[in-house]
């Protein structure tokens, strides 16, 4: 038997730019997902298609018991999580030998298949490795990482990310003129952010711009905006939506001192907020149970 952890992820900046290669900023966070494998000749059918095709990836057969704290369907990873939690309970369990690095391959693989071709590489990589990530079309590299006071906010709204990603590819298509200099400013805010990642108030700035510009590509939603608009009036430096939009999750960032005030004001507006911070492990074993 073998159980390892793997962290959630959000957007600090750059969520639908990176699509057209842009770059963007992503962040692992607390809370993780636990999955234990054990060995077995005849499991269970798993529950989850991302489970069922981590077997089949690896050629192994196993049982395997999930534990999670994160909302899926949200925008904050979670399938991702479960995907490199199995392969890495999984490769330890059967002894594979597998890398870290090869873990994140084939936990994208998996997405792209379960997801029928639409995932970028973005939650498996950082959901692997942990830290702070700056994607850049095809590169991924981890950078300094930083304590924030961020507060997600989970408009409870679930969204189909491959369907909002078709969304702004039509819109682009329709209004090249206006939607390619938004997502080139998108990109441009990312490494802004990256300079500023020591400077709350600056950073919040830009946050609050870079939700402007979601909105302005059309994946904006109400419950989004009456949630960033909460944040924002408790006192976050400045608050974005996360992810794929249209739904999901958004996140704030918080003064010191201001997480409840801001998780409260959260809740009151309708959504289901929860302090998190940066994990930096990357996917983990644990002791098993
Ligand atoms: O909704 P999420 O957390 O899966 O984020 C989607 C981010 C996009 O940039 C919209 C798509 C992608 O694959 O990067």
């Amino acid at each position: 038997m073998a159980t390892w952890s793997a962290p959630g992820k959000i957007f600090l900046f750059g969520e639908h730019a990176v699509v057209y290669g842009k770059p963007g900023l992503a962040m692992a966070i607390k809370p993780r997902v636990h999955v234990t494998v054990r060995r077995h000749r005849n499991p269970a059918p798993a529950k989850s298609p991302y489970i069922d095709q981590c077997f089949r990836e690896l050629g192994v057969r196993g049982s395997v018991y999930v534990s999670s704290q994160m909302p899926s369907s949200a925008g904050l990873g979670s399938s991702a999580a479960v995907t490199v939690a199995t392969l890495s309970a999984a490769n330890d369990e059967f002894g594979l030998g597998l890398e870290r690095e090869e873990i994140a391959a084939i936990a994208h693989r998996i997405e792209q298949t379960v997801q029928k071709g639409r995932a970028s590489a973005t939650d498996t990589y950082v959901s692997t490795m942990g830290g702070l990530v700056l994607i850049i079309g095809d590169s991924r590299r981890r950078v300094l990482p930083v304590n924030l006071n961020l507060v997600i906010g989970n408009t409870q709204m679930s969204h189909s990310t491959s369907r909002m990603v078709e969304l702004v590819a039509e819109e682009r298509e329709r209004r090249p003129n206006v939607i390619s200099p938004i997502l080139d400013a998108i990109g441009a805010l990312t490494l802004e952010g990256l300079r500023k990642l020591d400077e709350p108030r600056e950073l919040g700035r830009l946050m609050n711009v870079n939700h402007a510009l979601l909105d302005a590509i059309g994946v904006g939603h109400s419950s989004l905006t009456r949630l960033v608009g909460a944040a924002r009036a408790a006192g976050a430096f400045g608050a974005k939506t996360t992810g794929a939009g249209g739904g999901g999750c958004m996140i704030a960032l918080s003064p010191r001192g201001g997480k409840t005030r801001i998780t409260s004001a959260l809740d009151a507006a309708g959504g289901r907020a929860f302090v998190t911070t940066i994990d930096t492990a990357g996917v983990r074993k644990e002791h098993d149970a």
